[in-house]
């Protein structure tokens, strides 16, 4: 039985296996992750799908403004191991985001994606046509989605990130995880 539930520091490299399959290496270049990198999620919105005991599907919230002063969240990435679409698991990791969402106050969403399968949860282009994203991105593929009535009425500006920075790699740590891996045989390290 597949359950959601919120991530944990143990599943990322599972969680980042099931995004470069979903995505490949060019969900770094997309303009969505302008809006991540180097920040922390939004706190209890990145969730997992788990299927006997495996990660089959992952979603995450991010803190931005929609426009000056007007606090939304950025949803994705969204992505299902290719082996267990079709089951509903996107369905139920966007609804529960949705749900907790509402209940923890925030206003409103928007992601970069496709109208033909966000649709079913509400979100759309009509309050993006003045929004605009820090990157190239395809205008209608700019969705939102109103948690409070009216919350993107009349929003206009850019989107921008604004969730607390994300901790920096310790020096130190990344030194000695590199002379580790440097210390390796060639034939293990090739494993
Ligand atoms: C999009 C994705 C998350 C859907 O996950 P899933 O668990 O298979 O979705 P669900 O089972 O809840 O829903 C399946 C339905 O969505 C439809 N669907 C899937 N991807 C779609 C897309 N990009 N556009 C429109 N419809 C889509 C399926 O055809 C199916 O339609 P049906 O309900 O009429 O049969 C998954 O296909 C995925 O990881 N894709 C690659 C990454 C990606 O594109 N992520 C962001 C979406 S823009």
């Amino acid at each position: 039985m597949v359950t959601i539930r919120e991530e944990a520091r143990r599943d990322i490299a599972a969680r980042d296996v099931l995004l470069d399959m979903a995505h490949g290496a060019s969900r770094f270049a997309k303009t969505s992750e302008r809006l991540r990198e180097g920040r922390m999620p939004v706190d209890g919105l990145s969730l997992v799908a788990v299927d006997d005991g495996k990660i089959v599907g992952t979603v995450r919230l991010w803190h931005v403004t929609a426009g000056p002063g007007r606090a939304a969240l950025l949803l994705g990435p969204l992505a299902v191991d290719p082996a267990h679409r079709n089951r509903g698991i996107g369905t139920a990791l966007v609804r529960r985001a949705i749900a907790r969402a509402r209940l923890a106050g925030h206003r409103a969403m928007v992601l970069v994606g496709d109208a033909t399968y966000y649709g079913r949860f509400g979100f759309a282009a009509a309050r993006t046509g003045e929004l605009w994203m820090p990157g190239r991105y395809d205008r209608d593929r700019l969705l939102a989605l109103e948690l409070r009535p009216d919350a993107l009425a009349g929003s206009r500006g850019l989107i921008a990130a604004t969730g607390a920075f994300a901790p920096k790699p310790d020096l130190n740590v990344l030194i000695a995880a590199n002379n580790r891996h440097a210390r390796q045989p060639r034939v293990q390290r090739a494993a």
